[in-house]
């Protein structure tokens, strides 16, 4: 993985061993390479090439560190943001409000007040009653948002369910059917400015196909509504391209996906935009761990007890995710292992019957490609600290998230004078 090899047996994030990171801010914690980061994001530009001037705008939700935002806007990344948490994020990361795409089925009253405020480049609107609500709240104002309208195409993207969000019967888009009746409603609304259509079926996709098909679908739509008379001037083609966890797994590059987005779009004369994620942070980061103890069992695999738990990386728990598991000074020895954390609940499993390098306790590992929602997730769960998250830049490390101590946690409680 460039951004993380082995050197002289030890595993470095770019220039810096990895104990020396456990040694001065202690495990578990997030690594990022910034190399990594920033070649991801730039082979994901690269495999756009054919396309003119398509307009990218990070996921903020994969990884919403200030730091790393601020790197990507330096690439010259916007932001998809999906609460006023993450505008505001974007914002203090100086991305150019011009820049930032708000999507998101649920945006509360409030997060459209401060997307206008802020002056985002556009609105995503899930449905017609949002749309209603922006256009009122824009014409209290004297504004005009800049609005696509998200579409349903009714495609399955062949990803893991919970991750899946093309189909008809998930809460997102307009369904396909309906949307050229909802975009004509909402582009006579006062205060909207129906710019543009947009469409994300769902992540980690290994296949282009159900893309193919829904982008297809979507130029469709686009070419009625002009027939109709709308303006159409945007297309914004969501994010969800996949990367491999396990070893031998393949996925579509940026480039085929590039090839296949320029083939498809050709005469749809419109400005292109992106919301990739996971393509961009998932292999700039690892999940540092200390093994805390192998407990034997004469019957099975030894569990080993890593000091990550499934609040700090909820991937396996929640969608039964593989991370690869790797030593930070292997042995050399491979053996089969469970792979567990400290949580009390069997959930709390990172890997069973795991073939991995030999772990002892206090060995320090990695938890791979973990850098696309991985500290996004992490939960104070079982009153555990908040995992930190570190930025590597050749042989210089930040902290750039501290770790949130239960003592911080327990501070922001109270017990009412009434009890
Ligand atoms: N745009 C929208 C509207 C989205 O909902 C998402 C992801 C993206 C872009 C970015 O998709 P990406 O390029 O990262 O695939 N927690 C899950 C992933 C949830 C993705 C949600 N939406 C996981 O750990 O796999």
């Amino acid at each position: 993985m460039e951004g993380f090899s082995y050197r002289d047996g030890v595993l470095q994030a770019e220039d810096v061993p990895l104990p020396r990171i456990a040694d001065a801010v202690g495990t578990p914690v997030y690594v990022y390479s910034l190399g990594r980061l920033t070649a991801q994001a730039r082979a994901f530009r690269a495999g756009l090439a054919e396309l003119d001037d398509p307009h990218l705008a990070f996921a903020v939700k994969a990884n919403p560190n200030l730091a790393v935002l601020r790197a990507l806007g330096r690439e010259g990344y916007g932001a998809d943001v999906v609460s006023g948490g993450e505008l505001a994020r974007a914002l203090a990361a100086g991305i150019a409000p011009a820049d930032i795409v708000f999507s998101g089925v649920g945006k509360t009253r409030d997060e459209l007040v401060q997307g206008l405020d802020a002056g985002i480049g556009q609105f995503n609107l899930e449905s017609e009653e949002e749309g209603f609500e922006l256009s009122a709240l824009a014409s209290e104002r004297g504004k005009t948002a800049p609005c696509a309208l998200r579409v349903n195409p009714d495609v399955d993207a062949r990803t893991h369910d919970k991750i899946s969000t093309g189909r008809r019967d998930t809460k997102f888009g307009v369904p396909i059917d309906r949307a050229a009746a909802t975009f004509a409603t909402l582009a006579r609304a006062p205060g909207l400015r129906m710019r543009g259509l947009a469409v994300h079926i769902g992540s980690q996709l290994a296949e282009l196909g159900p893309l193919e098909d829904a982008y297809t679908r979507l130029g469709e739509l686009m070419a009625a509504l002009r027939a109709s008379g709308e303006t159409i001037s945007h297309a914004d083609l969501g994010g969800g391209l996949g990367v491999a966890y396990r070893p031998g797994e393949s996925f579509p590059s940026a480039e085929d996906y590039g090839a296949m987005v320029a083939r498809v779009a050709r005469g749809w004369n419109v400005r292109l935009m992106f919301e990739p994620g996971r393509f961009i942070a998932a292999e700039a980061g690892v999940l540092l761990t200390r093994i805390i103890r192998v407990k034997q069992d004469a019957e099975s695999p030894p569990f080993v007890v890593v000091d990550a738990a499934m609040n700090d990386l909820a991937r396996p728990a929640l969608y039964g995710a593989w991370h690869e598991l790797a030593a930070v000074a292997p042995t050399g020895e491979r053996g089969r292992a469970h792979i567990v954390g400290p949580v009390c609940e069997t959930g709390d499993t990172f890997a069973m019957n795991r073939d991995c390098d030999v772990l002892a306790a206090g060995d320090l590992a990695v938890f791979l490609t973990a850098g696309a929602y991985g500290a996004t997730m992490a939960s104070s769960y079982n009153s555990r600290a908040l995992v930190p998250e570190v930025l590597v830049n050749g042989g210089r490390f930040t902290v750039v998230a501290e770790r949130i101590e239960p003592a911080a946690m327990l501070a922001a409680e109270r017990v009412p004078e009434w009890l």
